[in-house]
């Protein structure tokens, strides 16, 4: 048992959790997984799933994305990514619901899955089913081999590393990476990008690893917030945009490992029943960077202070609006807004950890929960 402990103890590199080590990996997990696909100053994405498909990229009328967990904020994501870029229209489905539902799929339309593990049950379903109505599909994957990449007619590895904590950090953002070079690729293939901007967009992207490490400082800060509300019984995460999914995986990360009741909502929906919850025992964590739609949020942000709510803002380096109001700031480095996400998960992730682990919570195996389902 002693070899036992001390071979985990070395898995874990120093960690106390896996999924503090998978938090903090993530730097090299997104570098990782856009290395030797983009070539920055060049303006050049490499992708042999999408380059081998363009035709059907290019001709797809309606792309579908499926997925479970996680990989579905991680699907949101794309849907902002693709929709504002490649101007294709994206749905976004919960595996479960689509392979249930009679959807309408035909050979017009590109379904893109995505799972970390590659063996999700309800995922590999809608697959299947996706393929039998002759819908091309296209997978993304963190497990090499596993059998959603293989049911897959084409795809593109997340190459973040195992990951092994229950809840998945790392598998996010390199989704999130690749969805990214989806959509910039196609952007630029259907001439809705110019070069100059993509190669931009690609410079910009090449700094998010460094980014994240230097991100990642406030980890002490953010531990401080967790001891202050690590006892609420529920908590509130608003985003706008890009940073809606955000809200979502927030919220998440919550409820999965402290096992405190939390809920993601857009911004702007807060006045249609969350306000109603809104008092000061409730804390609100709210995503305001300084580009999406930043007034509309500071002004959702007065709503909730004249509530009494306690609020931790997310905010991007240098602001001073939010700054005023918020009881907790979390800084941000400057990017490009379709790049937040990156940057702006980092926080909640930790958040989320340091509450579970103040709590005394098994972080890396929370209960009820498995890594992969497969089963329905
Ligand atoms: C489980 C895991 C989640 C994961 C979801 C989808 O619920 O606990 O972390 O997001 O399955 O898994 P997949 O492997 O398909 O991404």
């Amino acid at each position: 048992q002693e070899l036992q402990l001390s071979l985990e103890q070395i898995e874990k590199g120093g960690y106390d959790h896996f999924m503090l080590k998978e938090i903090y990996e993530q730097p090299k997990a997104i570098l990782d997984t856009y290395r030797g696909r983009m070539l920055a100053d060049e303006g050049i994405i490499r992708m042999a799933g999408i380059d081998d498909n363009m035709n059907k990229f290019l001709n797809a009328e309606r792309i579908i994305i499926v997925a479970c967990g996680t990989s579905w904020h991680g699907g949101l994501v794309g849907e902002y990514l693709i929709e504002e870029f490649a101007r294709i229209p994206v749905e976004v489905e919960y595996a479960s619901e689509f392979r249930y539902r009679n959807p309408i799929v035909t050979s017009k339309d590109i379904v893109i899955a995505i799972s970390q593990s590659g063996e999700t049950a309800d995922t590999l379903a809608a697959i299947k089913l996706a393929k039998s109505k002759g819908a091309f599909v296209f997978g993304i994957c963190n497990v090499v081999g596993s059998s959603i990449a293989r049911e897959t007619h084409a795809g593109a590895y997340t190459h973040a590393g195992p990951e092994i904590g229950v809840a998945s950090t790392k598998a996010f953002t390199t989704q999130i990476t690749v969805l990214t070079l989806i959509a910039l690729k196609l952007a630029s293939k259907k001439g809705e990008l110019s070069k100059p901007e993509l190669r931009s967009l690609l410079q910009k992207m090449q700094l998010i690893p460094g980014k994240i490490e230097a991100l990642l400082k406030i980890d002490d800060k953010v531990k401080e917030i967790a001891a202050v509300y690590k006892d609420a019984p529920n908590c509130l995460y608003l985003g706008r945009g890009f940073n809606f999914p955000v809200a979502l995986e927030g919220a998440l990360k919550l409820k999965e490992i402290s096992y405190i009741h939390a809920e993601g909502y857009p911004a702007a929906e807060m006045k249609h029943g969350p306000i109603a919850l809104i008092d000061e025992n409730m804390p609100i964590v709210v995503i305001a960077t300084n580009k999406g739609h930043y007034e509309k949020v500071v002004s959702n942000i007065q709503e909730i202070k004249s509530r009494s709510g306690k609020i931790i803002a997310i905010v991007t380096e240098g602001d001073t609006q939010v700054k005023e109001i918020a009881d907790h700031v979390i800084e941000i480095p400057e990017t490009e807004e379709a790049l937040t996400p990156l940057l702006t998960t980092i926080p909640l992730q930790l958040l989320s950890y340091h509450i579970a682990v103040m709590l005394g919570k098994n972080v890396d195996q929370p209960r009820n929960l498995a890594k992969s389902v497969t089963v329905e």
